[in-house]
């Protein structure tokens, strides 16, 4: 009571792309008199039952929903055997002091006395503890424990303790990352570490043979997690491998890059590369836990920092907010239950999630134009500047150059050309881009005729 459930609930809702559900209302609804009233007239057992009907009734009802409990609701045992058996449930953080001024001078019929208010918050703490799969203060928190993501500054001298499950833990770690943290992530993780893969740097882990070798190499049964130390490159192998080995094992990756900390890591996609293209293999497989620690950036090199950042800047610009100016911690956090939304929203990759494809249509045309090597970031800067163009945002592109500075390139036209023809989102031989109507208001699927679309490959090219 007083945790603030119904601000925060409906908002959650929203940004799940689900319905929104509270028990009281249901009980009034269904009664069709307040709740002070049923407790005045037929006291509180009676609403305990109401309660407990209406909550086994939206629990068990297998649509996904935001449902808001009363806050006596656990008392009730079948309310939280219903919860332990189809819910995440989400543990809203907050002091006794804070939620007596919510709802002091309320017509809570619980919430007429201080002291009685704190004992009973006080009562119930336990039940709520033991129920709660996450916890969370605010909105962006409640979608970051819903996605299994934690962002906390220190985390991997902790990582044990983030890990679900009692099961055995191998981890994979990037070449270049694991003379860095290795050792520490080994330490921390325990005695639950049966052993530690290391993989080549960067891209070139995410090969096939390198799938293979850790295929064989794996001892873990099926209660077992994959963990995975490194970038985006790292995580893509490693959730690949976890998604396929014995048909799927746990998978946590502890991302170190900024790529990795506001995209790859994020959203269940996991993928190695071929000869004919990249990512063309993979498997989408949800992490158990996506363990976020900012701190681990500190040793990242400036030219993978700018890489993130260019993510960053296209997060802010789906987002309609200047993430980009934020500090690096907030801005981590922010970017983070940012695509964890959009993707628990379309986990499948089946609609809205194409907007996370903002700027990326170009800057792949220009990645294949380079032979691959130009760097990611750089492409998506350019690519980010020709979408808002053709979304006729010219203060935003403006706002791009400053913060990204991105300069045409040297590319093959030829070749950049036609990879832009041969993008995965073509449909029936047309291009379809990702275009804002303003910021924070994505339009996917948006087909433009060639020359606009020539028009503004060029521009992106010396
Ligand atoms: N699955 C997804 O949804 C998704 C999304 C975006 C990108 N990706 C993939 O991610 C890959 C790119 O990943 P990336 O940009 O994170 O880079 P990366 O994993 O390729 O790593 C880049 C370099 O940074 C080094 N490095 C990593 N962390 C470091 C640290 N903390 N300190 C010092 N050096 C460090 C690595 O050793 C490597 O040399 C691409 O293959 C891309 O396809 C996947
Ligand atoms: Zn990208």
């Amino acid at each position: 009571m007083g945790a603030g459930k119904s601000t925060l609930g409906p908002e959650l809702a929203v940004r799940l792309g689900r319905e929104y559900v509270s028990t009281d209302a249901l009980v009034e609804e269904r009664e069709g008199v307040p709740i002070a009233s049923i407790f005045g007239e037929r006291g509180e057992p009676a609403f305990r039952e109401l309660e407990e009907r209406a909550a086994a009734d939206v629990l068990t009802r297998g649509q996904p929903a935001v449902i808001e409990l009363g806050g006596g609701a656990l008392g009730s045992a079948a309310t939280r055997a219903a919860l332990a058996e189809s819910a995440f449930t989400l543990l809203l953080e907050v002091t006794p002091a804070e939620a007596w001024e919510r709802v002091a001078g309320t017509e809570r019929p619980l919430a007429k006395d201080p002291e009685a208010f704190r004992a009973l918050h006080g009562e119930r703490r336990s039940a709520y503890e033991a129920a709660a799969d996450g916890r969370a203060s605010d909105l962006d928190g409640a979608v970051l424990a819903a996605a299994g993501i934690v962002v906390e500054p220190g985390a991997a001298d902790r990582l044990a303790g983030f890990v679900p499950g009692e099961g055995a833990l191998e981890l994979v770690v990037d070449a270049g990352v694991d003379p860095l943290h290795g050792d520490r992530a080994r330490v921390a993780l325990g005695e639950r570490l049966r052993a530690s893969h290391t993989v080549p740097a960067g891209e070139a882990a995410k090969i096939a043979a390198e799938a293979v070798r850790l295929w064989s190499a794996l001892r873990l049964d099926r209660g077992g997690t994959l963990m995975a130390l490194g970038g985006g490159s790292t995580t893509d192998l490693a959730g690949f491998t976890a998604a396929t080995y014995l048909r799927g094992v746990g998978w946590a990756p502890v991302p170190t890059t900024l790529v990795g900390q506001v995209d790859a890591a994020i959203g269940g996609k996991t993928a190695i590369d071929l000869e004919e293209g990249k990512n063309l293999v993979g498997a989408f497989h949800w992490p158990d836990r996506v363990v976020i620690d900012p701190r681990l950036l500190e040793t990242l090199p400036q030219a993978e920092l700018e890489n993130g950042l260019a993510e960053v800047v296209k997060t802010g610009l789906l987002a309609g907010e200047r993430l980009w100016e934020l500090p690096r911690e907030e801005q981590v956090r922010r970017c983070a239950a940012f695509k964890a939304a959009v993707c628990l929203r379309d986990p499948l990759d089946r609609g809205e999630r194409a907007q996370l494809n903002l700027g990326h249509t170009f800057a792949h045309a220009l990645e294949a134009g380079s032979g691959y090597l130009l760097p990611h970031g750089k492409a998506v800067a350019l690519g980010l500047l020709a979408a808002l163009r053709l979304s006729g945002l010219e203060d935003e592109a403006g706002e791009v150059e400053e913060v990204l500075r991105p300069k045409p390139v040297v590319v093959d036209r030829d070749v950049a050309h036609a990879a832009l023809a041969r993008d995965k989102k073509v449909v029936d031989g047309r291009v379809r881009l990702v275009l804002l109507e303003a910021p924070g208001k994505p339009r996917v699927g948006v087909e433009l005729d060639e020359v606009s679309l020539r028009t503004a490959l060029d521009a992106l090219i010396e």
